[in-house]
């Protein structure tokens, strides 16, 4: 890729022969045609703007843009939620992603329903529960749909390889916490059931990337339990939303919503005082791979494009008789 317009010069009088006029000419008069100065010169007049999601590291401040790490971990971590409205990662999990996933049923793992089972915390996981007391016959696809229909929430947990954002992202957090989770809540539309007040024994992170989503944030911390409202809000896509471990928490849903939840417990006797952040690839978590094959090169051994066949173009190569 061209790194400015020197670049592009080089690249264009190569192409249309002008190098080797600009050489000869400057050859015959006996001077340096410059034309690596020339090009580290007009690729620094007039760089081109670098695509800066390539290769670019996510970073804790990037996710808590626009509050520094410094300011979460002395003012909020494990103390107090903190709500960041803003319009970033909306594209981590859309209506699309969701679409595709669903589709897969029932070739997924751990699917929830929310308000399925009567008994319990009302929770039903489809590929755990298939025996004991719990057991219930695996659904088929037109009904978790028609399930889906009737405004039933469903998680889908393990979710944090759906893409490598995420993945990246869940790597930044593990610096900072232990080895987490991701799971992506989905509802089709307001008053789709969903988990009462609780407190969760892990720090919250919670991406919404689609609708709105009604937030309740208790004042109390568990083993006591949940009187107080501390705040009310409603949070939208593009929105983070921080719950310590251990404080009650509510979501009603007043609408179609996709939130991504990424928890993490804390490191073993992490304390501002002695705190322990992980190098960066240090952590347990698998790579993102990049799976895709390898270009193919040109006789410089430059990686090249493979050129799509056009038009009719095709015809020619194999049917070479007249048809
Ligand atoms: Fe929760």
């Amino acid at each position: 890729m061209d790194k400015g317009f020197g670049d592009t010069f080089e690249r264009f009088s190569k192409a249309t022969g002008i190098k080797w006029l600009i050489i000869t000419v400057t050859g015959w008069f006996g001077v340096n045609c410059g034309c690596e100065y020339r090009r580290k010169l007009f690729n620094k007049w007039f760089p081109y703007k670098q695509n800066k999601k390539m290769n670019k590291k996510i970073t804790l401040d990037d996710i808590l843009d626009p509050i520094t790490p410094k300011i979460f971990f002395t003012e909020y971590w494990n103390k107090k939620h903190l709500i960041i409205r803003r319009n970033k990662f909306k594209n981590l999990f859309t209506w699309g992603d969701f679409n595709h996933y669903m589709n897969q049923y029932p070739a997924m793992k751990g699917l929830q329903i929310l308000d399925y089972r009567k008994d319990g915390d009302g929770r039903w996981c489809l590929d755990k529960v298939r025996n004991g007391k719990w057991k219930l016959p695996m659904l088929k696809k037109d009904q978790i749909y028609k399930l889906w229909e009737e405004g039933k929430s469903f998680i889908l947990p393990f979710a944090e390889y759906q893409n490598k954002e995420l993945v990246d992202i869940c790597s930044e957090f593990e610096r900072y916490f232990e080895q987490g989770q991701s799971n992506i809540y989905c509802s089709p539309k307001a008053n789709s059931k969903s988990f009462p007040a609780h407190s969760d024994n892990t720090e919250n992170f919670l991406f919404h990337t689609e609708g709105k989503v009604k937030w309740t944030i208790y004042k109390e911390f568990a083993p006591s339990k949940p009187k107080e409202i501390l705040e009310e809000f409603i949070l939208e896509a593009g929105d983070l939303l921080y719950i310590p471990q251990y404080q009650y928490h509510k979501v009603d849903t007043i609408g179609p919503r996709i939130l991504i939840s990424v928890h993490f417990r804390n490191k073993d006797k992490q304390s501002l005082d002695n705190f322990n952040i992980t190098q960066l690839g240090n952590n347990k978590r698998s790579k993102w791979y990049n799976w895709l094959p390898e270009k193919p090169f040109n006789k410089k051994g430059e990686k090249v494009e493979e050129r799509r066949m056009q038009s009719n173009s095709w015809k020619k190569r194999y049917f070479r008789e007249k048809i």
